[in-house]
C-alpha cells in the first residue's frame, strides 16, 4: 500500500516573522556564525536555542584536522543546553549560516544527525521545540516542531 507523509511549515520573505526575542536569537546566532572554528569547509552555522527562563544560548560549528571529530553548530548548542540547563525545556532554537558559495537567500535545513538529537531533547522534556531556519537575507522557514523535521525517526 502506498502511503504519503505530508510536513508542514511556514515560509516568510523576512524577518518580520519573528518576536522580538526571536530577532534576539537571529542576532546571536549571527554573531556566533562569525566566530565558527571551520578552516576546513569555510562554511560558518550559528544556532540559538531559547529556554523557557528566557536565557538565550548559542552554538557554532567546530571542526578538526581528523574531520569525524569536529561537531555541527545545532549539537554544540544542545548539548551546551542538556549539560548546563537540563531541567530548563528549550521552546525554539534557530539556524543560520555563512558561506562563500552559499546564496544570501538560501536557507540551510540541519543535517541527519542533529536532527536526531534535536528530537531527543524535544521527546525528553515532552513539549515541542520550534525550528526556525533562516537565510543572511532574512528569508524564514519556521516548522512548529523538530517532529515534522523528522518523520519516521529511530527510536
Ligand atoms: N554544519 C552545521 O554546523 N550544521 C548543519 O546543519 C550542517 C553543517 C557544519 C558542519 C561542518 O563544519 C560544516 O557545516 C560543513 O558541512
Amino acid at each position: 500500500m502506498k502511503k504519503q507523509l505530508v510536513i508542514q511549515y511556514e515560509e516568510f520573505e523576512n524577518h518580520l516573522g519573528l518576536s522580538d526575542v526571536e530577532l534576539k536569537m537571529l542576532d546571536k546566532a549571527k554573531l556566533s556564525a562569525e566566530n565558527a572554528y571551520s578552516p576546513y569547509s569555510n562554511f560558518k552555522v550559528g544556532a540559538s536555542v531559547l529556554l523557557e527562563n528566557g536565557k538565550v544560548l548559542v552554538g557554532n560549528n567546530q571542526e578538526n584536522i581528523a574531520f569525524p571529530s569536529g561537531i555541527c553548530a545545532e549539537r554544540v548548542v544542545l548539548f551546551n543546553a542538556g549539560a548546563n540547563f537540563s531541567t530548563e525545556p528549550i521552546q525554539s532554537i534557530l539556524i543560520v549560516s555563512k558561506g562563500e558559495l552559499l546564496p544570501n537567500e538560501q536557507v540551510i535545513s540541519p543535517c541527519g544527525a542533529c536532527r536526531q538529537v534535536m528530537l531527543e531533547s524535544e521527546k525528553r522534556q515532552g513539549t515541542p521545540i520550534k525550528v526556525i531556519l533562516t537565510s543572511q537575507s532574512g528569508r524564514l522557514i519556521v516548522f512548529s516542531s523538530v517532529s515534522e523535521l523528522l518523520p519516521l525517526s529511530f527510536g
